[in-house]
């Protein structure tokens, strides 16, 4: 594995007077990148741009208190993107001067949700199906405000129809300040076979920045990632659930520093920071937060020993309280697992645990 530094790989974005470096972006995730989530991600550090999960923008017009919330950030959460879907530019661009108001750095456009939901009124990736309506959108957008407008997308919607480069060359001819491209199509939603030539060919045709997404979760595969495609950056999505270090580690290569080795002692920090944080903005609803923490678990165990094991308490956890506790028990068990008491997780024949032991 080479880990050694890149020496000729872009480490910062400027979109005009904005410059985002790291050139490293948590990618907007509904029901993930919520404010307690991003606050972890960025106190871990080495994002350098977070964005809220997306909104519709008729509803922010409004003024929907659900929506609103959202998209609150933290007064030192700089720089910060708020995301919007719809289709109808006017929407859009009422949308768009609400994010700017609220005092957003960005405000990205989604053309890649691949949810019915949000498909089937045109949004989301369905617009890259519609490109005259992606040039209105776009064309409305940044008419409506002073701040960046960026376009987030799939590399089309699906195998007969891969046109991200045409779709971002449009968008780039309305005033799009970046385009950011995830190698799927709409059609794969989370599978495919790694596919990242529109991104890699978009780059070569537009003069704005390209970001790549999809798939990074280690050092090796953000190394693929930039070199495969040129690009000018990258958004992380699932792989910060997975690992919140992973923008860090990915930044500490990037400058050639020793990469963070993340104990059992910080893991629980963490993921109880998060649990405080968590149950502080859902208040009553206990409910609420554990949801929520429960899908930080999903993640998080994953590739620890007996995670799974570790994981399946805490989903199946009833209160916070009980999940608080399977969290205590776990980590105990793993300081010790670290300090070599290999005996402490003796027994656990959870599938993934002893995958990882068979390939080292
Ligand atoms: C749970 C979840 C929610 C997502 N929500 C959004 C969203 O609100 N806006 C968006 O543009 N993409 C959304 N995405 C897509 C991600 O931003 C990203 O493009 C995708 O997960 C691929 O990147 P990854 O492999 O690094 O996760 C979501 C993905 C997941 C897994």
């Amino acid at each position: 594995m080479d880990r050694s530094s890149p020496t000729t790989l872009p480490t910062a974005v400027q979109i005009g007077g904005l410059r985002i470096e790291p050139n490293l972006v948590l990618a907007p995730m509904e029901g993930v990148t919520d404010l307690s989530f991003r606050r972890m991600v960025r106190h871990i550090g080495g994002v350098g741009l977070t964005c809220t999960e997306f909104v519709p923008s008729a509803a922010l017009h409004r003024g929907d208190n659900k929506f609103t919330r959202m998209v609150e950030f933290d007064a030192d959460e700089r720089p910060i993107s708020i995301q919007l879907y719809g289709k109808d530019p006017e929407e859009m661009a009422a949308g768009a001067r609400v994010v700017q108001e609220l005092g957003a750095d960005i405000c990205d456009i989604n053309m890649g949700c691949p949810s019915k939901k949000v498909c089937n009124n045109s949004g989301g990736s369905a617009l890259m199906r519609e490109p005259e309506l992606v040039r209105d959108i776009v064309r409305a957008v940044v008419a409506a405000v002073d701040i960046p407008v960026t376009v987030k997308m799939r590399s089309g919607f699906d195998a007969e129809n891969r046109n991200a480069p045409e779709i971002a060359w449009i968008a780039q001819e309305e005033g799009a300040q970046w385009v950011a491209i995830h190698w799927r199509t709409r059609e794969d939603k989370y599978k495919g076979e790694r596919a990242v030539d529109k991104i890699a060919e978009t780059k070569a045709k537009l003069s704005i920045p390209v970001l790549a997404n999809g798939d990074v979760i280690d050092i090796e595969s953000a190394r693929a990632m930039f070199e495969d495609t040129g690009c000018d950056g990258l958004l992380i999505g699932r792989g910060a659930i997975r690992n919140p270090w992973l923008p860090l580690q990915i930044s500490q290569w990037q400058q050639g520093l020793p990469i963070t080795v993340v104990n059992a002692e910080e893991r629980e920090r963490v993921m109880l920071a998060y649990f405080d944080s968590i149950s502080a903005v859902f208040g009553r609803s206990e409910k609420g937060a554990l949801g929520r923490f429960k899908m930080l678990a999903n993640q998080y165990s994953r590739g620890l020993p007996a995670g799974v094991q570790f994981k399946k308490k805490v989903l199946h956890s009833l209160s916070g309280e009980e999940a608080r506790e399977h969290v205590a028990e776990y980590f105990e068990k793993l300081r010790r697992h670290e300090q070599g008491e290999r005996a402490v997780f003796e027994g656990y024949k959870a599938k993934e645990w002893v995958r990882k032991k068979k390939t080292g």
